[in-house]
């Protein structure tokens, strides 16, 4: 094989359910999938990350033994992946490793912004053998961008036409959106709450992660007073560069919002989030200039089929990125396994418009076995 060419990409997002491991190979011809691998997050270890999410209940104690069981989980999941895709380690060049970010803090309205990002490469190196690319945000950021979102980048390389302008929609626990132009333009920004809210609910309510394909949702109808008030959360109409979290988007935000709505019964209130999903996502791309000719959607968002169909009833032209050759769970880890080579070829990985920072520039620090 072409030792050269294989990446393997790790992605651990928001929504804190696994790592998403792909090794993709790239050549002349493109890029190729060859090996997948997902590997659950432990529910004490998310209730640790979960914790380091908010004030005050981190530590720094928290934050050092947190950074370690994620190192070795996220050199698990690798482990798994090559034994699974029966790789050779000396094939693979490096491992773009996102880590699981604890906080994130735009540069705006008068913030420092950072991100944080966790998860030790040291260990990911050491146990796997493999160079590692980590920290891809902050060079970003230092160069005053909102070191996010990444993914749109990679979703120019992957998924640009000279045809049709094309909208990549990424719906992890945030959503983001990247309009990749038949002129070879890209713009992109996170649109607000992607699954975030509707798995906190399903979580208090029903006691599963998540509600499996928006069934319970789909047992509810949406409240249009309490929608059209989570609607003026200012986020939504903010300009683009921006990006968000859970900084934002968290229990307090639905306390708040759900105070003035005692009555409501939960199946409702699911409608009604999964609503909120569809329709700031749908706003923000029908807003988009030049227009979307094609939209595609990734992230676990799209194998929820109830909010992929209320996306498609105001976006006929809705797909899954499956038809651009890619699944929605893996394209993330692509993105990463791409931002890994680019670090490796000292080539850009931002995209300066989409972030807002001062100029593109080589992302991640690499850190050797
Ligand atoms: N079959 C499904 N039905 C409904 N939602 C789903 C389904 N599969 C995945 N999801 C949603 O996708 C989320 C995970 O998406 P993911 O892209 O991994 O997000 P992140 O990048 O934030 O980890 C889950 O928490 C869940 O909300
Ligand atoms: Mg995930």
């Amino acid at each position: 094989m072409d030792s050269d060419n294989i990446y393997i990409g790790l992605m651990s997002g928001t929504s804190i359910d696994a790592v998403d491991a792909v090794a993709v190979k790239f050549n002349t011809r493109g890029i190729e999938q060859i090996g997948c691998y997902s590997q659950a997050i432990p529910e004490d270890l998310k209730q640790q990350i979960l914790h380091l999410c908010q004030a005050p209940t981190d530590s720094v104690q928290l934050l050092a033994e947190t950074d370690h069981r994620l190192g070795k989980l996220y050199a698990q999941a690798t482990l798994g992946l090559i034994a699974n895709a029966q790789l050779e380690t000396s094939a693979i060049s490096a491992i773009g490793c996102h880590g699981q970010t604890i906080r994130h803090c735009a540069p705006s309205d008068g913030n420092i912004g950072f991100s944080l990002q966790i998860g030790d490469a040291n260990i990911l190196a050491v146990e796997t053998g493999i160079p590692v690319v980590a920290d891809f945000r902050r060079k970003d950021m230092a160069l005053g961008g909102q070191g996010a979102p990444l993914v749109p980048a990679f979703h120019q390389y992957a998924f640009a036409s000279t045809n049709a302008n094309r909208v990549i929609v990424n719906i992890g626990g945030i959503s983001n959106i990247s309009l990749v132009a038949s002129n070879g333009d890209c713009i992109g920004f996170d649109t607000g709450p992607g699954n975030l809210l509707m798995d906190l609910w399903s979580q208090t309510h029903i006691g599963t992660h998540y509600d499996h394909n928006g069934d319970w949702a789909a047992s509810g109808e949406p409240y249009q007073p309490l929608l059209q008030q989570m609607k003026g959360c200012e986020f939504f109409t903010k300009p683009a560069p921006k990006s968000t979290g859970r900084e934002l988007f968290n229990h307090s935000w639905l306390n708040t919002q759900l105070a003035e709505f005692p009555n409501l019964e939960p199946q409702d209130i699911q409608a009604t989030l999964l609503s909120l999903t569809a329709e700031t996502i749908c706003e923000a791309i029908l807003n988009l200039d030049p227009s979307a000719d094609e939209v595609y959607v990734c992230g676990g968002g799209a194998y929820n089929s109830q909010l992929m169909a209320k996306l498609s009833e105001q976006l006929p032209s809705l797909k899954s990125t499956d038809s651009l050759g890619i699944a929605p769970n893996l394209v993330e880890g692509f993105a990463f396994a791409w931002l890994a080579k680019q670090r490796l070829d000292n080539q850009p990985g931002n995209l300066a418009k989409v972030t807002g920072a001062k100029r593109q520039t080589v992302l991640g620090g690499l850190y050797l076995p």
